[in-house]
């Protein structure tokens, strides 16, 4: 076979690949390779077809936009066709460089001509979505499809609150708005959430997405209205269409920036990062700080597009293929990479639940370089299906922990055997057992079981619990395994001898282990009562309890009624409650604890003291000048607020101090009350 037999072979399978990948991409909005992994083919693709142009063929997917049309949507024809970016993968700054100078030299400047003017914004993980508005009235919003025609979408996207229904008396009897929907990172993660307890429930036919990007897409393509509006969504406009020319009464736009900002005056969410940018360096530095800020955004980018700000000059420069010579898309390193499944562990937790973690080989993704990845029950593991060996997506987007995503089915082993929960508790042997409506096994063992006192006793002495410094994680491992510790009053018995036995324990730090012990026995009754580690009294109840009955034995003797009158205290916190002072053991424990010196102070039982902030969402954020995040937290909780970690339409002010980040840029989005320190006091005083 000659070389252009073979080149032709490689451009065929390279079509066939994209053109399936495109379908699962697309229209099935189930991808099975990262995006990172398309691009390569589909470059490699464009290249081959650059060196031997007569290989081209129409229907080659370089030559299209995107996939196919659903049937159960109607069609739209795009009045302008909904374009492509071309995409510049160099993360480095020559990335910028060489689209600077592309652009120079296609507009034959010299190089002692000014620099270009450039819109620099984010490119925006969503899918691109064509809003068309008659006299200021949105009748039809429609997805991208191939470029040329699309999906009529209206109602899914009507229920999207910041794309506005209707504008402002002076725009223009034609505007179609172009734009990206997409979904916030935290609530694709609570959405996940959602999904994960309706699966474990048992309902059928649910599933977990795997990244926002397709949460958003699946969502905007639900044929069910009211399912969609179940899928959180946000815009940002970009562009624009179809808009009425100027002779026939049309605005007179002649910047791309000019027209957003008009945009945003009309109503349209524009990113408050979009900017005008003078030449290279400019481009340079705006990838460079976007990619600092990536992961403290709320949602997910996945590089920054470059335009040029004229309009006339983009229409000298016109188009390649479908993509404009004006604009490039800056891509930073994927935020999803291909690694393999070397093992699957299963850890237990302090509560004894038992936890599927997949072992990978190392990925670097997102920033980090990636080893573990949790795969959160027996239902989860199956539904994704991950065994050892295979090949898996691994995701890492802004701090959220890194997930497999999904496993690539056409690269496993044949002999790859499915993933079963042992029925053992692979620490201490005991029987794992999963109850009725529960997601999660358990290890029976109890205090028995060496990764449950390990887990107990690192629970106990954390920092907003008994907050015993120096008592980490290795050391109690080896505490226990040495049997140096069995039960948690033992900790207050360790001796100088004991400790120092312990490997890397010089005879200072376990001097210093033990002032840390003895210092912790001074606490509060809320401290105690979490460290504890009842089943479902985090801190916020323990607190509760404590400002309620004020007194240990009023709490331990109190019964389920009773327990009840704690506000925002619930059945299965009563119970849990009172089924943990049931057991002698427990309270056997807490009278050693007493008998080893552990002390605090009590109180009457709270005589309701006011509450001037009662029902008040607040959150904090950022550095405050004078009180740290606890005791701010302790003073809002006391007056009654309830102190929260995200930004959402619910909450009523957000503090924020120095270095404040996403939080902060949130607050302003949704107009939320923003107060420094003194605001904070002035609130708690009583006066906003
Ligand atoms: S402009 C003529 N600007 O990227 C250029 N697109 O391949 C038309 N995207 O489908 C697009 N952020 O969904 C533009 N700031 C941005 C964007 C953006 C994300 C998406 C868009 C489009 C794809 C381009």
């Amino acid at each position: 076979m000659g070389v252009t037999g073979k080149v032709q072979e490689r451009v065929d399978a390279l079509r066939e690949l994209l053109h399936q990948h495109a379908h699962r991409y697309y229209v099935l909005d189930e991808p099975s390779i990262p995006d990172a992994e398309y691009d390569k083919l589909f470059r490699e693709l464009q290249q081959l077809e650059e060196q031997h142009p007569e290989l081209l063929t129409p229907d080659s997917p370089t030559r299209r936009v995107g996939g196919g049309v659903l049937d159960g949507f109607a069609k739209v024809r795009h009045k302008v066709p909904m374009l492509s970016i071309r995409t510049e993968t160099d993360t480095e700054p020559t990335g910028a460089q060489n689209f600077d100078a592309r652009v120079r030299k296609e507009l034959g400047l010299a190089e002692s001509d000014p620099p270009v003017e450039y819109v620099a914004e984010l490119k925006f993980d969503g899918l691109a979505i064509n809003l068309r508005y008659e006299n200021g009235v949105l009748v039809q919003a429609a997805t991208r499809g191939d470029g040329e025609i699309g999906e009529e979408v209206t109602q899914n996207i009507r229920a999207i609150g910041q794309i506005p229904l209707k504008l402002p008396a002076d725009v223009p009897p034609v505007l179609e708005v172009r734009g990206e929907v997409y979904m916030r990172r935290d609530q694709f993660e609570a959405l996940n959430e959602r999904q994960r307890e309706k699966i474990a429930k048992g309902a059928k036919g649910e599933k977990t997405f795997v990244n926002p990007r397709n949460a958003a897409a699946g969502a905007v393509r639900q044929l069910d209205p009211a399912i969609a509006r179940q899928r959180p969504l946000s815009f940002f406009a970009y562009g624009w269409g179809e808009v009425t020319p100027l002779e026939q009464g049309g605005p007179a736009f002649t910047t791309h920036y000019e027209t957003l900002l008009t945009l945003k005056s009309w109503g349209f969410p524009v990113s408050a990062r979009t900017q005008t940018a003078y030449g290279a360096p400019d481009l340079i530095a705006f990838y460079a700080g976007v990619g600092a800020a990536r992961d403290q955004l709320p949602f997910d980018i996945d590089g920054v597009v470059y335009k040029v700000n004229s309009l006339p000059l983009q229409k000298q420069m016109g188009f390649v293929s479908r993509e404009p010579r004006w604009a490039v898309a800056h891509k930073y390193p994927a935020q999803e990479q291909l690694t393999t499944v070397e093992a699957i562990d299963v850890q237990v937790g302090r509560t004894g639940k038992l936890t599927p973690v997949a072992k990978l080989a190392p990925v670097f993704v997102g920033g980090v370089t990636v080893t573990n990845a949790t795969l959160h029950n027996e239902d989860e593991a199956r539904r994704k299906d991950v065994r050892v060996g295979d090949t898996v997506i691994v995701r890492r987007a802004g701090d959220v922990i890194p997930e497999v995503v999904a496993v690539v089915p056409d690269k496993r082993a044949r002999d790859a055997a499915q993933f079963t929960m042992p029925r053992k508790c692979p620490v201490c042997g005991s029987d794992a057992v999963r109850e009725e409506g529960e997601a999660d096994y358990r290890c029976a063992g109890g205090l028995f079981c060496a990764a449950q006192r390990t887990g107990a006793i690192l629970h106990f002495a954390q920092r907003r619990a008994m907050d015993i410094e120096g008592l980490g994680d290795k050391l109690v491992e080896q505490m226990v395994e040495g049997n140096v510790i069995k039960v948690l009053p033992d900790l207050y018995r360790l001796g100088l001898v004991a400790l120092s036995s312990l490997d890397r324990m010089a005879e200072k730090s376990a001097q210093n282990v033990l002032a840390a012990l003895e210092k912790s026995k001074a606490t509060t009754l809320a401290r105690f009562l979490y460290g504890l580690g009842i089943r479902h009294v985090g801190e916020a109840t323990a607190k509760e309890f404590a400002r309620h009955f004020g007194k240990l034995d009023a709490i331990m003797d109190a019964g389920v009624e009773q327990l009840l009158e704690v506000p925002d205290v619930g059945p299965i916190v009563a119970e849990s409650i009172h089924t943990f002072f049931q057991q002698a053991h427990n309270r056997e424990v807490v009278e050693q604890l007493r008998a080893c010196g552990v002390t605090w102070e009590e109180s009457e039982p709270a005589a309701q003291a006011p509450k001037p902030l009662a029902g008040k969402t607040i959150v904090l954020t950022g550095t405050l000048p004078t009180l740290s995040r606890d005791e701010a937290k302790d003073l809002l909780e006391a007056a009654g607020a309830k102190v929260a970690g995200s930004v959402s339409k619910k909450t009523d002010y957000v503090v924020a101090g120095a270095e404040a980040g996403s939080k902060l840029e949130k607050a302003r989005e949704l107009g939320v009350t923003v107060l420094d320190e003194e605001g904070l006091k002035e609130l708690l005083h009583g006066h906003p």
